[in-house]
């Protein structure tokens, strides 16, 4: 069986975390072995520079390398081998939020993370890519009761906004790989929906 990369991605308080585990026990009832992993972070040293670029202020362009970096590691450590062995690896977040955050967040120019990108996994996409969208007024209200802000959650205006335009934009681009669900809507509608896009993947 060929391995399978999925990843999920979103604004603060779109979502999708609350559906982490459930996608996971469904693709595990199709019989494949799932690896659930996040970024930033998935290894030890991405957990390290996951705490420093989630609480250190610094340059925009040393978040973006920074989240590269951990990136780097996570895909030789853990995406490649598991992907090499069969399994479908999920990832919470991936090279989109790279996209949205930096480029669409914070303004770095698109060319900048391209070559990241070709640099650090020219060779490797995600199969598909979950995005879940909600209006940012909805997504703040939802991380108003969570737990103390990060950097990105503490942002205020229209950070939020453009991480979202900047991601809507990835999907228009990407029709075929990132597909748009609807994160406003109950758990068991959004289950639907997804069980849906895995009966067209297994
Ligand atoms: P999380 O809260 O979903 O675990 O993500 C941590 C934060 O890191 C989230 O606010 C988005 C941000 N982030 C980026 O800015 N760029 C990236 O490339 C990644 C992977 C995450």
């Amino acid at each position: 069986m060929s391995g399978l990369f999925i990843t999920l991605e979103g604004v603060d308080g779109a979502g999708k975390s609350s559906h982490l585990d459930w996608l996971a026990a469904a693709i595990r009832a199709r019989g494949r072995v799932v690896r659930m992993t996040r970024e930033p972070g998935g290894t030890p040293l991405g957990e390290l520079l996951r705490e420093i670029v989630l609480h250190q202020p610094m340059h925009p362009e040393t978040e973006a390398l920074v989240m590269f970096a951990a990136r780097r590691e996570h895909l030789s450590q853990i995406i490649r081998p598991a992907l090499a062995a069969g399994e479908v690896v999920i990832s919470d977040r991936f090279t989109d939020a790279s996209f949205a955050y930096q480029c669409g967040g914070r303004g770095l120019p698109e060319a900048r993370l391209a070559a990241l990108e070709q640099w650090v996994h020219g060779d490797l996409q995600p199969d598909l890519t979950l995005l879940f969208d909600v209006p940012t007024e909805i997504a703040a209200a939802r991380l108003a009761n969570a737990r103390e802000p990060d950097r990105f959650e503490r942002e205020q205006g229209e950070f939020h906004g453009r991480v979202r335009a900047a991601y809507l934009r990835r999907a228009a681009a990407y029709p075929m790989r990132i597909r748009v669900i609807d994160g406003g809507r109950t758990l068991d509608e959004v289950r639907s929906q997804l069980a849906v896009i895995l009966g067209t993947l297994f």
